[in-house]
Parts: C-alpha cells; structure tokens; sequence
C-alpha cells in the first residue's frame, strides 16, 4: 500500500475545541441521526470583520455580501443578518430566505441570471439587482413601469475582460454577464430608462485564483465607470464578487508530496492512491501523465481576507498605482460577494461508522451512515483528511485534533463509502489513513464543509431524510449550546 500519505485539515480555535470534545458530538449524533451538519455562526460574524479589517487597511468602504449559495444554513444567513454584512441571492429562495432572516432589501444582491419570480421579488422588494444581459435589464425595466415601483438599483455584471496593447492577457470566457466589448449597449439603456432603474456600477465574479486576471477585471470596471460618469451617470460602486478562497491544510508540504505521489501513482511508479486508479483529473499516456489535476488547491498560503489584502496591494495593470488606490482616486466603493471564504472554518459534517470491511488488496472500506453527497468534498476537489472520533469505550484513536495520530506507523489505508446501492457512492475515491481501523458506532468527522459541501450537491435518493443542520456554540461562560439550524436565531444561546 505504501507509505501513509496525511492531508491535515487546518483547524483554527473554535472547531478544533468541538473536534477536542467527541462526547459532545457522540451525543449530538445520537440525538439527532447521521450524518449531521454542525454550523458555527459566531465564526462568520469573525470572518465579516476580518474582511473589514483588510478594507480599513486600504482606506476603502463598501460592502461584504455573503454568496448564500455557499451554504444553505438558517443559522449562518441570521447570523449574518445580526452583522453588517450584505448577502448575495443567486434565487429566489435565497432571496426570500434572506429577507426572512432580517436582511433589509437594500442589504441584498440578487445575482446570477433569473427567471420571471426572482426578478420580480427582487424589483418588489428593492433588493439591488446584478443585471446578467442586456434582455434581463430590458424585462427589469418593464417590471418596474408596469408595478409602478420605484427605480431599481442595478450593478451590471461584465465578463470577458480582454486587455489591448497587443499583450495576450485574456480572461476566461463566462457563461454570465455581459462581455466587457459590448457594455456600450447596456449603458444605452440605463441611460435611455433612467427613470426606472440607477446605475449603482458594474460588477464581475471569475472562477480562478489567478490575482493578475482579477487586476485586469478590476482596472477594466473602473475604465467603464469613467465612461458611464462622461455620459453624465452617477456610479460608484465596482463589485468584484468572490472566490477569495479558503486553504483547506495545515501543511502546505503534505499537500506537495501527496500530489507528486498521485502523479507517481497515476504513472504505475507506487502502488495506487485512489479506487481503481481513479486519477483526479491525470491520466498515463504511454508513460508521460497527461490531463489536469481537477482538484482545488486545498493549501493555498494566500486565501480569504488575505488574498483581498493581496489583490487591493497589486498594481492596476496598466494604470500603474495599486488597485487600491484605483478605487480610493475615484471615490468608488468596493462590494465583494465572498462564499467559500465568509465560512472558512464554520462547519463540520459527521457520520456514523455502520461497517469495515476488508478489500482484496489490503486496504478496508469503512461504509458511513451517509451518502457521498451529504459530504461532497470529492465532487468539489477538496481533499483533506477526516478525523475519526472513536465512541467512548471503543479504544484511543490514537489521534489529536488533527487526526494525525502519533503513531504513523499504525495507520491503516480506508476508503470511505456511503450507503446508496451505487458502486460509485464514494464518500472518498483516495485512501485516506486513519490512525486505526474504526469500529463500528464511532464518528468521523469532516472539518470545514460549510463551503458548498454540505448540501450543494445533497439528494433524497432512495427516500433518505436531509442531514441535519444544528448550530453549536459556546456561552461566555464556557458552556456549550446547540440548537436545530432552523431554530436558531441570533437571540440563542
Ligand atoms: C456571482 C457569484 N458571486 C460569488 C460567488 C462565490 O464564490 P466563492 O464561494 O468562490 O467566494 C459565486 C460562486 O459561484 C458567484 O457565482
């Protein structure tokens, strides 16, 4: 099987004390089932003002919004309610979700391209709309004339940022907003319409880590804000959406070894890592490993807070000052809509240990009372490794709250596997090493899932109830409380 590979989650004070308390979450599985969601709202208030803390940094003001998209939880969205932030509503369930859990309008976005409903509560209600294409900002307007409602503050939503001067620096196509190219278009409109909708400003959102394709994205939207402020509009805003990211391990090196050890594996050059060779995106092409790694960077030593400090601090690419200073110069407020990163370090999924088995290669599968997308770490790249709370009684495992055990020498290959009646329920599709073989009734727990995987992929296959969702925390006196997701307001403890 070859030598133990270890992917430690990091864990920051408030999850590894829960982790450090496996009779707590013993108790908390009984009474409420496997699997089990536990969400830490007081973690995202802490997030919302390390955020803030970066804009006071460069002298800027605007506005945070939660991607509620990130985590469907009750208890984070009031949580967040009961701060300063805003939130972004990629539905109209989103949106409604929100405005019940004590967002005003004016504190919610309404994102990402939207059917008749949405757009309508969205109008009704007053909440800001990203306006995804010129047709979208047409029907916005029929709206608001045929309701009679008041005029709707728009961001418009730009893509394919392209930057001239014979430099290929290209951003990735998107299948949302409004080419940047064709923006002259949409400023027609919210010229000719003025009378239904204000032009707050522009916005964008792009799927990379890469900072130098968000500097060109950033320095274009302030280009188009100047040219709607020649035209005689008022915007002020440029919002740069998410995808700050968050850093999933503790040790950077692991996270170098274990993908050069995948790369070997892949090439047949050390005995498998993963199910039947699975090869996370890599393939053997006569000796040589092709294809690309489909995996996020799960230690990444720039993330969250930090990376907004790192994109604000990097010089504007062709206007030369920091980006930061771009957006200081123009009086423009800058709004992000960070997800993953907003709860960083706000959640942990558990499940029961039902069954071990052996397979014939001398790895075992550990099947869990859950399904694979109860937990969907795997469909969404992140790799880290679960903990493995044993039942009291069941024997040491050997382990700190890192799961990494003292005893390296003693850990043993599992794969996880859930309980649908598929052979591709895989709850993990690498071995991961535990620092013992678990029994049955003991817990493993999974840190920092409240970023998309807890229920963005989850299902009702076979009649299974949802995973619940509780809330936990600790009083000021030290005590611990917990309560149902759906219960859950700010006034708990
Ligand atoms: C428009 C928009 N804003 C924000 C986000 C949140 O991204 P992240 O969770 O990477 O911060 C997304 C994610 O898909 C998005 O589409």
């Amino acid at each position: 099987m070859g030598a133990p590979l270890f992917l430690e989650p990091r864990l920051e004070p408030p999850l590894r004390e829960l982790l450090d308390d496996p009779d707590h979450l013993h108790g908390l599985v009984d009474a409420l089932g496997s699997p089990l969601h536990l969400l830490l709202p007081d973690v995202v208030a802490a997030n919302v003002a390390a955020f803030r803390a970066v804009y006071r940094r460069h002298r800027l003001g605007g506005r945070i919004c939660f991607a509620h998209k990130a985590n469907g939880s009750s208890a984070l969205v009031r949580r967040l309610a009961a701060t300063e932030a805003g939130l972004d509503a990629a539905s109209v369930n989103e949106l409604s979700h929100a405005l019940g859990s004590g967002f005003a309008p004016e504190r919610v976005l309404a994102t990402g391209p939207k059917d008749p409903a949405f757009l309508w509560l969205a109008a009704r209600a007053g909440a800001t709309v990203h306006v995804d294409a010129p047709a979208e900002l047409a029907d916005l307007v029929r709206l608001v004339r045929a309701e009679g409602l008041p005029r709707a503050r728009v961001l418009l939503r730009l893509s394919a940022f392209a930057s001239d001067g014979g430099v290929h620096l290209l951003a990735r196509r998107s299948r949302f907003g409004t080419p940047v190219g064709a923006v002259g278009e949409l400023l027609d409109l919210v010229e000719r319409e003025a009378d239904a909708v204000e032009l707050l400003g522009v916005a964008y959102h792009l799927d990379t880590t890469d900072l130098n394709e968000k500097a060109l994205a950033l320095e274009s939207c302030v280009r188009v804000l100047d040219e709607a402020r020649r035209r005689g509009l008022a915007p002020r805003v440029v919002d740069i959406g998410g995808g700050f990211g968050t850093s999933y391990l503790a040790d950077g090196a692991q996270w170098e070894r274990y993908t050069t050890e995948l790369t070997q594996a892949v090439l047949g050059r050390r005995p498998p890592l993963t199910w039947r060779g699975h090869g996370y995106g890599l393939r053997n092409e006569g000796g040589t490993a092709r294809g690309r790694l489909s995996l996020y960077p799960a230690h990444r030593p720039v993330a969250g807070p930090g990376y907004l400090d790192a994109l604000l601090s990097t010089p504007a690419p062709t206007l030369g000052r920091t980006l930061a200073d771009l957006l200081l110069e123009h009086l423009h407020d800058l709004w992000i809509e960070p997800g993953r990163a907003l709860v960083d370090q706000a959640g942990l999924s558990l499940a029961r240990v039902v069954d071990v088995r052996a397979t014939e290669d001398g790895a075992h599968l550990v099947r869990l009372a859950m399904t694979a997308a109860d937990v969907s770490l795997e469909e969404h790249g992140v790799l880290t490794d679960p903990l493995l709370l044993p039942r009291a009684g069941h024997g040491n495992a050997n382990s700190d709250a890192n799961g990494n055990g003292d005893g390296a020498g003693a850990a043993v290959g599992v794969y996880l596997v859930g309980e649908l009646c598929l052979e591709a329920d895989l709850v993990t599709r690498r071995l991961v090493f535990l620092p013992r073989l678990p029994d049955r009734g003991d817990l493993v727990a999974f840190a920092n899932t409240a970023g998309y995987c807890m229920d963005f992929r989850a299902h009702h296959a076979q009649l299974r109830p949802g995973a619940r969702r509780v809330a936990v925390g600790r009083r000021d006196d030290g005590t611990r409380w917990w309560s149902l997701d759906e219960q859950y307001w700010p006034t708990t403890r």
